[in-house]
């Protein structure tokens, strides 16, 4: 079997990643894994569970019961114990607790094993915020995408708006500015650009160029 191509996408919130990770995959006929669906869907089984609550989080029950929680990709959507949570798992409320759940060492051990199993035998595109520097230190090209914080959340309140939902921009860029704080402060797996990613400016290219782009670098590291 050849040895599969991996491709870390690392980054803030709403820099696109999840754009070009996906264009990626259907370009080079790879997997694509969002990993931060992962952590979502984990944070919404304990909402379900009342294990988290506006009140707080138990995390000794979720930590117990992580084995209970079977998450499968099918077609870009996540599938959590064999229903489709695509949708669900991108409320506000989910979206609102996930920095917490996911700096949880046991959560995170839990996930990362899964996220390297799938690249361990298919060539996968998977994004985060820890790809490149904890799942897979030895990708074959790693990137960080970088935009300013009104622009990541001015893009995610566009989309969300697409779905319809009642959410408003201030509420986004609360959430951006309160996860972007979590997420590259806690103290496993923080948000890190690895020593050996390309750092791109997602507000220097639209999406196909960004495309067009990382294509030509996947092209040169393959030669
Ligand atoms: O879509 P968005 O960029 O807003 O976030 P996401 O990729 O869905 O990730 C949601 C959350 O999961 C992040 O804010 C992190 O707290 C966590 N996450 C993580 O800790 N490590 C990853 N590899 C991916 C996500």
């Amino acid at each position: 079997m050849k040895k599969p191509f991996i491709i870390a996408i690392d980054g803030a919130s709403s820099t696109g990643k999840s754009t070009l990770a996906k264009g990626l995959a259907i370009a080079l006929d790879m997997v694509y894994v969002d990993s931060g669906a992962m952590y979502r869907a984990v944070t919404f089984y304990a909402q379900q569970k009342s294990w988290l609550t506006l009140n707080g989080l138990d995390e000794a029950q979720l930590i117990t019961h992580l084995d209970d929680i079977q998450l499968s990709f099918q077609q870009h959507k996540l599938y959590l114990n064999g229903v489709d949570v695509s949708s669900e798992i991108r409320s506000m409320e989910v979206s609102n607790a996930v920095s917490q759940v996911a700096s949880i060492s046991e959560v995170r051990a839990f996930l990362v094993a899964q996220q390297r199993i799938i690249g361990a035998t298919h060539s996968v595109v998977m994004d985060g915020r820890d790809i490149g520097t904890v799942v897979f230190p030895n990708a074959d090209l790693k990137l960080f995408l970088t935009a300013d914080a009104k622009v990541r959340a001015q893009r995610r309140y566009k989309e969300l708006k697409e779905q319809d939902t009642t959410v408003s921009l201030e509420q986004i860029e609360a959430n951006i500015t309160q996860r972007d704080h979590m997420d590259s402060t806690r103290d496993d797996s923080p948000l890190r650009q690895a020593k050996d990613a390309i750092v791109l400016d997602a507000m220097k290219y639209n999406v196909s160029e960004m495309l067009q782009h990382v294509l030509e670098l996947v092209k040169q590291r393959k030669r």
